[in-house]
């Protein structure tokens, strides 16, 4: 059969039934590439995988999440649907809206999110409202005008928006043949780590053989680590946009997942998530947005710290969220800079050293 997104794959095990219409963009059957680059660069002993979530139609792996809370969105006769966002998720809930032909809200902290995501935002027909506040301002008014008026919320609070998500773990289990060891992966609002871990649970208790639980390895960055610090931040800083959230929705079942898993929620600073995005970029070839290259900064911190050296050899996952095109800026800014030249051939030469 045709793939047709994650909700047709997974019916089975997720809330859906024959009379649900299906709002799909293809979501999902991301790649799981092994870094063996990295690998070789850090003498890691193991097995390390990216799990390359840019590949989604709108370039994150809240298009998971985004076909079930739009689909249950339009089963129960919502015409419009409104979230708070990084940016990302209003990326989603604005292309997906647009198949479904509901309006779609957004409120989004102003000059705060990518341009890549802003675009894909305005060019869905998105309703963007840039408030003069952060990203958990923004959530509150959302979930205020949500419970005021006719207007679903579809940010992560939204129990569909975990059951898509994790479907990402399903594919992590089936790509491997088994589950990793260890499974890292950014943290900001909290859903996400929640998502999968829902999701390793699922294959475990279908095949406790097969599957066994991996640990979740979460990480924020330094300036809006609201989780690592035990309180909430009240003005969360980072490069990192995507995850410059300061008291995260998903708090507690972040944490449930830790504990549950023997895993961490640890930190990293901005210098560590940028080293990571460019060894992403430059030694294994795929292109993440800052936020996602908190996952490999997590793994490239505890290898260091010999984390995995009594362990043996061990499979890991490192969750890549987010495209890099995302995020031009931050990539043009830490990276050498292109250089100019005359038309002319011995000028060329000369400076790439032929
Ligand atoms: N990585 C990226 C690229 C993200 O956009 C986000 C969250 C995360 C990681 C963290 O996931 O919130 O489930 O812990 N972005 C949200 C947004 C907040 O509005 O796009 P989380």
């Amino acid at each position: 059969m045709p793939y047709k997104g994650i909700i047709e794959k997974y019916r089975k095990y997720l809330p859906v039934s024959d009379e649900t219409p299906i709002i799909s963009l293809h979501e999902g059957n991301t790649p799981l590439i092994q870094a063996k680059n990295i690998s070789k660069k850090l003498n890691f002993n193991g097995e390390v995988y990216l799990k390359f979530e840019g590949m989604n139609p709108t370039g994150s792996f809240k298009d998971r999440g985004m076909t079930m809370a739009i689909s249950k969105a339009i089963e129960s006769g919502s015409k419009a649907v409104i979230c708070a966002s990084t940016g990302n998720t209003s990326a989603s809930a604005a292309a997906y809206a647009a198949k479904a032909k509901i309006k779609c809200v957004v409120l989004i902290p102003e000059g705060k999110i990518s341009f890549g995501k802003l675009s894909q935002a305005v060019i869905h027909g998105a309703e963007v409202l840039e408030i003069d506040g952060n990203f958990d301002e923004a959530l509150d008014l959302a979930k205020d005008l949500s419970s005021r008026y006719p207007i679903t919320l579809v940010n992560s609070i939204n129990p569909f928006r975990i059951e898509g998500q994790k479907t990402a773990a399903y594919e992590v289990c089936e790509s491997l043949e088994e589950s990793p060891d260890y499974q890292f992966m950014p943290v900001g609002n909290a859903g996400n780590i929640a998502a999968y871990w829902k999701g390793y649970k699922d294959y475990n208790k279908a095949e406790p053989e097969k599957y066994t639980l991996p640990k979740m390895m979460g990480f924020q960055a330094a300036g809006s680590a609201p989780i690592v610090e035990g309180h909430p931040i009240a003005n969360p800083e980072t490069v990192a946009t995507a995850i410059r959230i300061g008291n995260p929705a998903s708090w507690k079942i972040a944490e449930e997942a830790r504990d549950e898993s023997c895993g961490v929620i640890d930190k990293i600073t901005d210098e560590e998530i940028l080293e990571a995005y460019r060894i992403v970029a430059a030694t294994e070839g795929i292109f993440c947005e800052p936020a996602s290259a908190a996952s490999v900064a997590g793994f490239i911190k505890y290898t260091r710290q010999n984390y995995f050296k009594d362990i043996g050899p061990v499979k890991v996952v490192c969750v890549l969220t987010g495209h890099g095109l995302k995020d031009p800026n931050t990539a043009v800014t830490n990276a050498a800079k292109s250089k100019k030249v005359r038309v002319n051939i011995e000028d060329i030469v000369s400076v790439i050293g032929l």
